[in-house]
């Protein structure tokens, strides 16, 4: 039985509702265990409909949203690969920044710092995203730490804004085996 861990990180995009079947439960069955962290408006929707507890059910760990007390333990064991998808243009700006204002970002900068556990990044962004003047520095602040980022065509092609092909899904598959790879 592996003890490997994913730590995976969700943001408030399109596709965030099928974390559960589409990421939890396949990288479960590919041997990982799953802990997952939500940005606070992450959290806020997969509470309102329920996944939230599903997604807790299905990994046998709290899902993280808010920080710890001081007095409390972390709830996750230590972390093999993190995984932040998807992530919004916003966690994508705040984590090449260095914030930290809320829990996901804070464990994904942390990580970044600490260079000791490999870090994949899925953008799900759309074409005035990548407009903003900032974008490519970000990226290439991101890539310069050596954070494998899942961008382009083969992930996702950009698209205008509320303009994806309706019923478009992520390629949660290649994802999966990006984290593989990444983790050698
Ligand atoms: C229904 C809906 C879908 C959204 N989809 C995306 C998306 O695909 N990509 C993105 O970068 N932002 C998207 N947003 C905007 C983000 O939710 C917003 O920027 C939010 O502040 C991100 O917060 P977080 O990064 O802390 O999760 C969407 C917002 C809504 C209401």
């Amino acid at each position: 039985m592996s003890t490997h861990t994913l730590g995976l990180i969700g943001s408030a995009t399109d596709g965030l509702e099928n974390i559960r079947t589409a990421l939890v439960e396949p990288a479960i069955e590919r041997g990982w265990q799953v802990a997952v962290t939500l940005t606070p408006t992450a959290g806020t929707w997969l509470e309102d409909t329920g996944e939230l507890a599903r997604i807790e059910a299905a990994t046998g760990l709290p899902c993280r949203v808010a920080p710890r007390m001081p007095r409390e333990a972390s709830p996750h064991p230590p972390i093999d690969c993190f995984l932040v998808c998807p992530a919004s243009a916003n966690t994508v700006a705040k984590l090449a920044l260095g914030l930290a204002d809320n829990q996901a970002l804070t464990t994904v900068c942390e990580a970044i710092g600490v260079q000791s556990v490999p870090i994949v990044v899925f953008p799900l962004v759309n074409a005035a995203h990548v407009r903003h003047p900032a974008w490519n520095a970000h990226l290439a602040a991101l890539r310069e730490a050596g954070v494998h980022l899942l961008t382009g065509d083969e992930y996702w092609p950009l698209h205008e804004p509320r303009s994806a092909p309706a019923g478009k899904d992520l390629p949660w598959d290649k994802i999966l085996d990006a984290v593989e790879s990444a983790s050698g």
